[in-house]
């Protein structure tokens, strides 16, 4: 019997390639998928549309909303890419799978979008190395300081197991490449920096490099098909509390980065010299970029001792590796110039509710 997804945050960068890719496979238990595509706006929901998917508008802070889409369109799979951070969102559409489980009887699933930073030192995470089979639900619990990103994470695993939902916690890394969504195209970080390089002249870096881990957007897209691919065919793979997956290809050697940007907005004639300065302040660079000041350190020097496990064990196999990543910056430049068309809502307020 074919089942029913639905991916959340569908106009975003990684919603929308994540999308594309499911509604692109034509082999596979993917292929028999029925596929829902949330948007907010009308304009994201037309642009969709032509992607034969059924495009549903839905404010997903709306529990009643979210509940009905859930429940009408018989969803047994969510894909959670709206936000890593809203606590509330994700009781709502949890809540909504638990209800739906009863009324089918069939196991329901949520895949959550979180972010790899908090299992770095400058993102709150206090003890070093960290592999992703390690005991981490118990580990984050043990943090004290109330990360948003690290409750939510928590409230996956707990709401979750109290409603009777299978869940899982992918940890995104820095994200880069072209996005194939129909709408956001262009993801959060090197987008930012090439944006303020550009209205500056000049390409800032920080005073501390770092090395954060990093996927292209084609290999983590690679990455959430496997593991829906894993639950249609009803494998026993890490799940709830062991269920984290680091989805990281290699690192990003800021310094490295910010030269080869250096290099190729001066080349393009877009930077007054094919060299770095160092960013006056952190507020200076947060306030420029369009970063909350609050996740400055953590967005721009860290680095952290992760150790992805999980995602290798299931058979991912990413295919950029650093020197394809530092060979495309101009690649970068050029998406910019293309496709940087959309506000970025990822640091709007969250909802209190
Ligand atoms: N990109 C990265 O490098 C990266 C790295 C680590 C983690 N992540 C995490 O991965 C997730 C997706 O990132 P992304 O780069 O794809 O972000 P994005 O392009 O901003 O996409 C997020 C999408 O979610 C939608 N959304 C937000 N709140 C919503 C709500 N209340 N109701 C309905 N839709 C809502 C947004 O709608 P609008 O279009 O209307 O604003 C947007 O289309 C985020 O949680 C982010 O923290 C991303």
């Amino acid at each position: 019997m074919s089942q029913n997804i639905l991916i959340t945050g569908a106009a975003g960068y990684i919603g929308g390639s994540v999308l594309a890719e499911l509604a692109s496979r034509r082999n596979g238990l993917i292929k028999t998928l029925n596929i829902s595509a949330a948007v907010r706006s009308e304009e994201q929901a037309q642009s969709l549309s032509k992607l034969g998917v059924n495009v549903v508008r839905v404010d997903l802070r709306d529990e009643a909303a979210i509940s009905e889409v859930i429940l009408h369109n018989e969803i047994d799979i969510v894909v959670h890419t709206a936000s890593s951070r809203d606590p509330s969102l994700i009781t709502h559409i949890i809540k909504a799978l638990g209800r739906r489980r009863e009324v089918s009887g069939k196991e329901t699933y949520f895949i959550h979008s979180s972010v790899a930073t908090v299992f770095s030192e400058d993102g709150g995470w206090p003890f070093g190395e960290v592999r992703d089979t390690d005991p981490i639900f118990a580990k984050e619990k043990e943090i004290e300081g109330g990360h948003p990103v690290r409750e939510t994470n928590i409230l996956v695993t707990e709401e979750a197991k109290a409603r009777g939902v299978t869940s899982f916690i992918i940890a995104v890394p820095v994200v880069y490449g072209r996005g194939t969504g129909e709408w956001r195209k262009v993801s959060a970080n090197i987008p930012a920096y090439i944006r303020t390089s550009i209205a500056h002249k000049v390409v800032y870096k920080f005073d501390v490099d770092g090395h954060p881990p990093a996927v292209h957007i084609s290999d983590l897209v690679a990455f959430y098909a496997l593991l829906i691919e894993k639950i249609l065919q009803k494998e026993n793979i890490p799940k709830g509390e062991d269920g984290y997956y680091f989805v990281i290809a290699h690192r990003a050697p800021w310094w490295a980065i910010m030269q080869r940007l250096a290099e190729a907005l001066y080349a393009r004639g877009l930077v007054d010299e094919p060299k770095t300065q160092i960013w006056p302040s952190y507020d200076v660079a947060a306030e420029s970029l369009g970063f909350p000041r609050v996740y400055m350190k953590a967005i721009g020097t860290s680095s952290g001792q992760l150790v992805a496990v999980n995602a290798y064990r299931l058979g991912w196999q990413p295919k950029w590796d650093e020197e394809r990543f530092l060979d495309s910056m101009d690649d970068e430049v050029q998406s910019v110039l293309e496709l940087d068309t959309v506000k970025p809502s990822l640091f709007d307020p969250v909802s209190t509710s």
